[in-house]
């Protein structure tokens, strides 16, 4: 009987098919009712009782081999007809498209870096301003010309609320609440009441910054603003102050930088002056510190802001704003 159970243990591990129908005749021949396992169980009940130890063990040994054969085979097979029915795996692959960030957000983490680096922290405000944030607080008087220079979004319901002009609602929220010095970088978007065209859109996204501390003068200013441009559009980058007016400001200045296209010898980006207006900026008026409870004859500070999306019209020379703003596929995934 050993011997026997020898010679099948052989030709089962010689056996191999990927063929449900022999598979199956296979199990007949060795797994069946009547097959050579049960047989072989049949005819143990005659093995001698000293034998019956050994030939048990043998016997047994037989089983698991037989069976685990049977079930790798059939799993094989099994495995291999549903690959085969349901996918064809010489079809090519379904790729992902990755999304990428919106060229604003680019923009507006690369300023955010650039000032973080000089040790400015992130403050946020509403996009749902009262009147004394955008204006009242920022020195603009009630009636004063200076309030159309930003066409305003009121509501209707309350004239006191709007959707703010500018992020420099932010610098007040933001003084009101805590205790100088002031070192914060205020991004976020902006409204105005404007027909969308290519040079100007309804919404759009800003950059407000603001420094407050003791001894901080327009030298302060200059320099920081001089560091920003050349991490912003490179080392070889000049700016320039031309004095200006903000009522929350005094002086003020507006800043331009030195043409990336022509590097300054003029062309039809920069209109043929060399130049490229940037940001606005100034000495924060004392009245704006006086209004958040704090003292102008200790403090001083400046402030500047800009728009994100004249940045990165100057960055990737893309010149119709409602670009930004129509989601298409095509443009966004250029970045
Ligand atoms: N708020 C101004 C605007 O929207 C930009 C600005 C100018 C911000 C000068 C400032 C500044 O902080 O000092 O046009």
């Amino acid at each position: 009987m050993q011997e026997n159970i020898s010679k099948y243990i052989s030709e089962i591990q010689n056996f191999s098919t990927d063929n449900l129908e022999q598979l199956e005749l296979f199990r007949i021949k060795f797994l069946s009712k009547k097959g050579i396992l049960s047989n072989l169980f049949e005819d143990f009940k005659n093995v001698p009782i000293d034998q019956k130890r050994e030939t048990g063990k043998i016997l047994n040994e037989f089983k698991i081999i037989l069976e685990n054969k049977y079930s790798t085979l059939r799993n094989q097979i099994d495995i291999s007809s549903s690959v085969s029915n349901e996918y064809d795996l010489t079809l090519p692959g379904t790729s992902h498209n990755f999304g990428s960030r919106h060229p604003i957000s680019l923009v507006k983490t690369e300023i955010c870096d650039i000032f973080s680096n000089l040790g400015f922290s992130i403050s946020e405000g509403p996009e749902i301003e009262d009147d004394w944030h955008n204006f009242s607080a920022l020195n603009f008087p009630v009636e004063h010309p200076a309030r159309d220079m930003q066409d305003t979004f009121f509501f209707e319901t309350n004239p006191d609320i709007l959707l703010r002009t500018h992020t420099s609602s932010v610098q007040i929220r933001t003084m009101e609440k805590n205790q100088p010095p002031f070192r914060i970088i205020m991004p976020g978007r902006v409204f105005r009441n404007e027909a969308i065209s290519a040079r100007a859109h309804c919404i759009f996204h800003q950059i407000e910054g603001l420094y407050i501390d003791k001894k901080v003068s327009f030298a302060d200013l200059k320099q920081t603003l001089l560091f920003f441009a050349k991490e912003m559009f490179g080392e070889e980058t000049k700016i320039r102050l031309r004095p200006s007016f903000f009522p929350f400001t005094e002086p003020s200045a507006e800043m331009d930088v030195t043409c990336k296209i022509c590097k300054g010898s003029g062309c039809n980006v920069c209109k043929y002056t060399g130049w490229l207006e940037v940001l606005g900026c100034g000495m924060v008026h004392p009245n704006v510190l006086l209004n958040c409870k704090i003292d102008p004859d200790i403090y001083s500070g400046y402030a500047f802001g800009m728009g994100i999306e004249r940045i990165a019209m100057l960055k990737y020379q893309v010149k119709d704003l409602r670009m930004y703003f129509e989601n298409d596929l095509k443009f966004l995934s250029q970045f």
